[in-house]
């Protein structure tokens, strides 16, 4: 029997894989610990090729399998790709090829979306490469197809986070800008397509004002993992072990600003450079 075909209770015991460009996919992580305490996480943020949402597909596509297999080295049971950008631009090729459950943010960012939308205008923010995708477009007009939807990149959102210009005159000028297009298009819902953006939240609802729903596809993708782990019966019933998190370059930093989008202090991170690593064994890949 190959590694990746035991018993539920083994496979449940094994930690989840996450991986983002960076730090963003923290916010994941942190809805992760909050509804799943009994899982071992293992965390890799590429911090040395951040940003992803700036690179043509072909490179995004390249990095997100070299994460993926460094955490498949880790005997994961599942993959949460918690960027939006490797989201949109991988996941049908992950889930396509690799043997474990595979998840993005994008799908339950827009079922939460449908939910939640009065008026059927739903606006959508996220990195260039997010939004050239259109994935979020495929996706609720998966769901529902006569949805009205409205997508705008915001390149400098993830540089202000990461700076922690989370309020003040610059950003909210920035965010209005951004915003008013879609505010425009008369939505009722905002899909917070990125993840760096949850911590922008009070400074979006405030440019906003009332009456628009903001979706943060960071705790809707713990909901599905949930389920999802629920629905495989792989969920832990063992000894949680500590959370491991790798990233490709500047820990320290990671580790500042982790707090920030973690909620806690990190209590140790190593360095992991996935693109030097052997490819792991072939029995990991769907034939
Ligand atoms: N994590 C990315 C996302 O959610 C944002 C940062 C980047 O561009 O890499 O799209």
């Amino acid at each position: 029997m190959d590694k990746y075909n035991n018993s539920h209770q083994e496979a449940g015991n094994r930690p989840i894989g996450i991986f983002d460009s960076g730090i963003g996919g923290l916010t994941v992580v942190q809805q992760l610990m909050k509804l799943l305490p009994n899982e071992s996480l293992v965390y890799f943020g590429d911090t040395a090729r951040v940003p992803y949402g700036t690179k043509s597909d072909r490179a995004v596509k390249e990095f997100a399998w070299e994460d993926s297999l460094f955490l498949l080295g880790h005997g994961v049971k599942m993959i949460v790709v918690a960027c939006n950008t490797a989201s949109a631009v991988a996941l049908d090729e992950l889930s396509r090829y690799l043997k474990i459950p595979v998840l993005g943010v994008i799908n339950p960012g827009a079922k939460a979306a449908v939910k939640v939308t009065k008026n059927g205008r739903i606006g959508v923010i996220g990195t260039q490469a997010t939004v050239d995708s259109k994935a979020y477009e495929s996706e609720l007009s998966a769901i529902v197809p006569e949805m009205f939807v409205t997508a705008t990149s915001c390149p400098l959102f993830v540089p202000l986070v990461e700076e922690g210009w989370l309020e003040g005159e610059i950003p909210e000028k920035v965010a209005i800008n951004y915003l008013s297009p879609l505010l425009s298009n008369g939505i009722d819902t905002l899909i917070l397509g990125c993840t760096h953006y949850p911590l922008m939240k009070p400074l979006l609802s405030k440019v906003l004002g009332g009456g628009i729903t903001l979706v943060d596809s960071a705790a809707e993708t713990a909901r599905e993992t949930v389920r999802l782990l629920d629905e495989m019966q792989i969920k832990s019933t063992g000894e949680k072990r500590a959370n491991q998190f790798f990233v490709s370059d500047l820990p320290r930093r990671f580790e500042s600003m982790g707090k920030r989008f973690l909620g806690e202090p990190i209590e140790s991170i190593a360095i992991a450079e996935p693109w030097k690593s052997a490819r792991p064994n072939q029995c990991v890949i769907k034939p």
